[in-house]
């Protein structure tokens, strides 16, 4: 070797591989407007379709006259659900395992339903055009208030299942029950309550919200009826789930089905499910013959494709009087709309909310959730979160805090007494949820020390003086959360969707330069894929990172995958990834040990490259190894080089963080200033540790807007009150507080390069550290539970319910 070789740590730094904080390369398209969204896509005689939807929450349909709407010059045509039922599509299954309306059957369920889909030859005429379709109503009582969903005068919502003493997942016990799902174990839940010093019992509310992605919901559907085939481009997160669902609806065979999600602007679990505009698209095709878009506009976007959240969760905890957690109850009302739409693995009706005894080592626990339909939009996807995750954590880590409130302990100490230790890994939680691998105290005095929490303490408790004696308005709170997640799903034995394992998968081949695709199941909203899944093949094979291309997203080249939510990417395909250039690596080993002449044995791997054992001058690198896999294989091998691999984790991944928040509320104005947020996330490996910032901040800023903002809002006549962004809390850069990220890194053991999800983390744990913040400002005073979203209104008014306003 002389002066000028590359050591293996130069190497290895050229490679850009895991580690690195490597340039998002989708960005070069992206910051140059070259990126390629659904609504760039222009067919040659496409037309556009548009819907008239319901203003009503809850009315009889007696008539639907389309004939001035039909008249307009440029309308091709209309569809109601009577077109639909001639083709067996008036309604649509659900992922929960109910069925929904496509266009409104009889009757409409909640405002903005859709009623009636307009195809025009541009999107213009075919919205003016819907605004003609005249509909007879007769107006019915409605209910949007999930408490209320199951007594004995409610209105009866779902007419066509009345009777149903059975749904998808067991007994319905009421005409608006949807279902009741139960986990841990009540008979010892309630024996550590019977004997508890101390206990809690809150009613801890997570609002109905919206994921709200910045590009909304759409399709083109393109129907060939030569060849019997159908080309659907749309903003899929889960593109080859779409692809069955809608061979299984439309009878269409499976391969003659070709699924395309191009770029897409933001999914947030707002693109998980199938939508009335997709089979409206779709029919629309096949009757005229031509490819037909659908483009939802913002309104229709917020009041009608999936929410989030909805969740009433009665949580009680009991404790010794020294602070140790020994019981956990939580009873749940989940509001799920007017139908069952949740995107959940489908045994999973309430997602994974039993993560709710969260980060702590809690004996005993049950928890109890029971669906309702109410008139409002279904949904129940997972915003930034693993299936009810985020509900979870704001219910233990509120409860968390009301509890060491009320035994006068500090939140953090009191945390400190009830995490689950390090040497407690493996560790297998009253739900029986085994969780991979944690150090929480580690992150939690690492949290604590950077923010000089003893100092905040102290400057809290003189300016709370300060209040008492009128010398100022404001208050400090301080906000601390613990919280862990579980993402990955996953594991086939817990999670599949209709009947779908909840796998993942990863196809790379390797070109004769060196150079190489990878294809995946997932598909990036975002979130950078295209940098990262690089990254793990150059570490893994050594080959340059910009020398591997990544593609998703196209059903036709793609390896079967359940796509993108819920921090699943780098869990499940990003072990797929690994584990398939594992494959390739072993093959490019045989090559070269007969290249070289020895044996297999005789090699070891060196950043980029096999040599042999104490003679590191002889090798073979990855790039000679590529062409020879096209010229010069061993005699019986087979040429080529590449490999796919169908992952199916042996567990999910328990991402988790320890956050601090620090906020001035000024009590007569009601305004809550973010002074600082400090934010320790610990993902195991990482691999691009920029992107792991960004998906940080992007979480919080997400958080943020939830906790201080954001509610989907019905009045009581089931108007939605915030169907806009006029009325919908979106924050900007302008109101977005600076964040503080920092890190430890706890490997998953069973991950194959130890990595967990990220992307859910800052949202799952910011929202109750906000929250706990500004119930922390108001603690002294002796108030327990405001609830969310902390608007400038609500925190004003709750200082007025404690006497602060003169
Ligand atoms: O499924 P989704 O992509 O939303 O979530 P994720 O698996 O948490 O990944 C989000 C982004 O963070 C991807 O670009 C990952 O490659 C990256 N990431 C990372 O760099 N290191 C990790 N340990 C986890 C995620």
């Amino acid at each position: 070797m002389n002066d000028q070789t590359p050591t293996s740590a130069e190497r290895a730094e050229k490679l850009e591989g895991m580690g690195c904080k490597r340039k998002r390369v989708e960005d070069i398209r992206f910051v140059q407007g070259k990126g390629n969204y659904v609504d760039d896509l222009k067919l040659p005689g496409m037309l556009y379709g548009d819907f008239m939807r319901s203003p009503h929450a809850h009315a009889r349909v007696k008539k639907i006259d389309t004939t001035k709407a039909a008249a307009v010059p440029g309308v091709v045509a209309v569809i109601t659900a009577e077109t639909l039922k001639t083709v067996n599509l008036a309604w649509m299954p659900t992922l929960a395992g109910d069925v929904q309306m496509v266009l409104a059957d009889g009757k409409v369920l909640f405002q903005n339903q859709e009623v009636a889909f307009v195809i025009a030859e541009d999107r213009y005429t075919a919205a003016d055009a819907a605004e003609l379709v005249e509909v007879e109503y007769e107006g019915l009582p409605c209910n949007v208030d999930p408490l209320k969903a199951m007594s004995p005068n409610a209105p009866v919502i779902r007419e066509d299942i009345k009777d149903k003493k059975e749904g998808a997942h067991g007994p319905r016990k009421h005409y608006n029950h949807v279902f009741n799902w139960q986990a841990g174990n009540k008979a010892t839940a309630d024996a550590a309550f019977a004997k508890a010093d101390v206990t809690i019992k809150e009613m801890i509310v997570y609002p109905r919200v919206h994921p709200c992605p910045l590009e909304t919901c759409q399709c083109v559907a393109s129907f060939d009826k030569i060849r019997g085939e159908l080309t659907l481009w749309g903003t899929f997160q889960a593109p080859h789930v779409i692809r069955t669902v809608g061979s299984l609806i439309s009878k269409i065979p499976e391969h003659k089905i070709h699924v395309i999600a191009p770029d897409i602007g933001g999914g947030f679990g707002n693109k998980v499910g199938a939508y009335p505009g997709y089979i409206c698209a779709i029919v629309a095709s096949i009757v005229t013959g031509r490819p037909v878009k659908w483009v939802e506009d913002r309104i229709e976007n917020l009041s009608t494709t999936a929410f989030a959240r909805d969740f009433y969760m009665e949580t009680e905890i009991a404790a010794t009087k020294d602070g140790k957690v020994t019981g956990l109850r939580c009873n749940t009302i989940a509001d799920h709309g007017a139908f069952d739409a949740c995107a959940n693995a489908t045994k999973w009706p309430a997602g994974l909310f039993s993560i709710i005894s969260g980060s702590y080592d809690i004996p005993a626990a049950h928890v109890s959730v029971d669906g309702v339909y109410t008139n409002k939009a279904p949904g129940g996807v997972a915003y930034r979160c693993s299936f009810r995750v985020t509900e979870a954590a704001y219910a233990i880590e509120r409860a968390m805090d009301i509890m060491a409130q009320k035994l006068g302990m500090d939140p953090v100490e009191f945390r400190m007494k009830n995490l689950i230790r390090r040497e407690q890994f493996p560790y297998t939680s009253a739900f029986g949820w085994v969780y991979d691998s944690g150090d929480y105290q580690t992150a939690l005095n690492k949290a604590v020390e950077t923010v000089g929490y003893k100092e905040l303490r102290a400057e809290q408790k003189k300016q709370q003086e300060a209040f008492k004696r009128g010398e100022t308005r404001n208050l400090m709170g301080i906000g601390v959360a613990f919280f862990t997640e579980i993402v990955g799903a996953g594991p086939s034995r817990n999670c599949d969707i209709l009947g779908i394992a909840m796998f993942d998968s990863a196809e790379i081949r390797i070109h004769p330069t060196g150079s190489g695709i990878c294809r995946l199941g997932t598909k990036s909203q975002g979130q950078g894929h295209e940098t990262t899944y690089a990254q793990i093949i150059a570490t893994e094979l050594g080959i340059a990172a910009d020398n591997i291309m990544i593609e998703e997203g196209n059903t036709d080249t793609a390896p079967y995958g359940l796509g993108t939510y819920g921090s699943r990417s780098t869990p499940v395909s990003g072990a797929a990834t690994a584990m398939a250039c594992r494959k390739i690596k072993a093959k490019a080993q045989m090559i070269a040990a007969y290249m070289l002449e020895v044996h297999d044995d005789d090699l070891e791997w060196d950043v980029d490259r096999f040599r042999v054992k104490g003679n590191p001058e002889r090798f073979k690198t990855m790039t000679e190894l590529a062409w020879a896999a096209y010229h010069e294989v061993p005699p019986g091998m087979e040429p080529g080089l590449e490999a796919v691999d169908y992952y199916d984790p042996p567990n999910f991944t328990f991402p988790f963080g320890a956050y601090i928040c620090v906020v001035d509320v000024d009590v007569d104005t009601g305004s809550t200033k973010v002074r600082r947020f400090y934010a320790l996330d610990d993902c195991g490996t990482r691999i691009n540790p920029m992107i792991i910032e960004g998906q940080i901040h992007g979480g919080l800023t997400e958080a943020f807007g939830i906790a201080m903002g954001q509610e989907i809002h019905y009045d009581d006549d089931g108007n939605v009150t915030t169907a806009s962004l006029m009325d919908y809390f979106l924050p900007t850069a302008v109101e977005t507080p600076k964040w503080e990220t920092d890190w430890t890194t706890t490997p998953s053991p069973h991950h194959p390069i130890g990595a967990k999800g990220v992307g859910e983390s800052p949202n799952v744990g910011g929202v109750p550290c906000f929250s706990n913040a500004v119930n922390d400002a108001f603690g002294f005073l002796g108030s327990t539970n405001i609830p969310m979203p902390h608007d400038n209104w609500r925190t004003w008014t709750a200082a007025d319910k404690l006497g602060l306003h003169p």
